[in-house]
């Protein structure tokens, strides 16, 4: 049977670092994207626990095109194809409660930079890759915050702003990539407890990534270009 293959940005730790082993557990083979590999202790753990080979740690700062090319160029020494890319890597620049006047501008251009321009970045270098697939998929791990028509409140705003943004994006890359045969979606992952989502979310990390590999495993073309909750099920219509 021929290898299933992931990569997987923002893999050193959360979601993206659950992720990897969930994948790795369940057959794939994983390209993780760490921005620090020397410090990314617990995914060398995970590649270490891992069945040898399962899970490859690759230098990734999704903000740099160099490093995003290496990457590209590294992946490409070690699989002949990629099946799926997640674009899980993300910021939260902000505590949440500020205000507009107190939002240090350059928290949006750390969100954008990170939370948009990184997912264009790294994709792109990747379609070669993803282009030898058979059926290959792009998944871009956003959040609720970025559903414009149910923002009703004024918290983090930067955050929801990129997110938005990352979805307009998503619908673009669908609408561009779907002749070419693939699958893009946005998911949610729902509210996880890691760094980002803090310790009284109510969703553990392991059980989020094991909704994700399911629902990653599940992706049919039919749902190019929609708005997933983990569990593989259409969030929304109305963005
Ligand atoms: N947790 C939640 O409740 C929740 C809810 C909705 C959506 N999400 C989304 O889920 C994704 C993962 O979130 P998380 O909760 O796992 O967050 P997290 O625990 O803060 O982890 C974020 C990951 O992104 C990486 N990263 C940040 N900037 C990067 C860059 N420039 N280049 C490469 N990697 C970079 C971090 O690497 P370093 O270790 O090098 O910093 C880390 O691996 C994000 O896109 C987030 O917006 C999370």
């Amino acid at each position: 049977m021929q290898e299933k293959t992931v990569f997987i940005t923002g893999a050193s730790r959360g979601i993206g670092l659950a992720l990897a082993g969930e994948l790795a557990r369940r057959g794939w083979r994983v390209m993780a994207g760490a921005r620090h590999p020397a410090g990314a202790y617990a995914l060398q753990r995970a590649a270490e626990n891992a069945v040898p080979g399962s899970i490859e740690i690759l230098p990734l700062d999704v903000r740099s095109d160099d490093s995003a090319q290496a990457a590209a160029e590294e992946a490409a020494t070690k699989v002949r194809s990629l099946d799926v890319l997640v674009n899980n890597a993300g910021v939260f620049p902000e505590v949440g409660s500020e205000t507009l006047e107190e939002l240090p501008l350059v928290y949006f251009e750390t969100a954008f930079s990170t939370n948009v321009v990184g997912v264009a970045r790294v994709t792109r270098v990747l379609l070669p890759l993803l282009s030898r697939a058979p059926h290959p998929r792009v998944v871009n791990i956003s959040s609720r915050a970025g559903l414009i028509s149910q923002k009703e409140d004024a918290r983090h705003i930067c955050y929801s702003a990129s997110k938005a943004a990352l979805n307009m994006l998503t619908r673009g890359m669908a609408a561009e990539l779907r002749p070419r045969g693939f699958t893009v979606v946005a998911v949610t992952p729902g509210w996880v407890n890691t760094e980002m989502g803090g310790p009284g979310a109510p969703v553990r990390v392991e059980d989020s990534a094991r909704s994700l590999a399911a629902m990653i495993e599940c992706l049919t073309p039919g749902e190019t270009g929609q708005f997933l909750d983990r569990d593989g099920k259409r969030e929304t219509s109305a963005w």
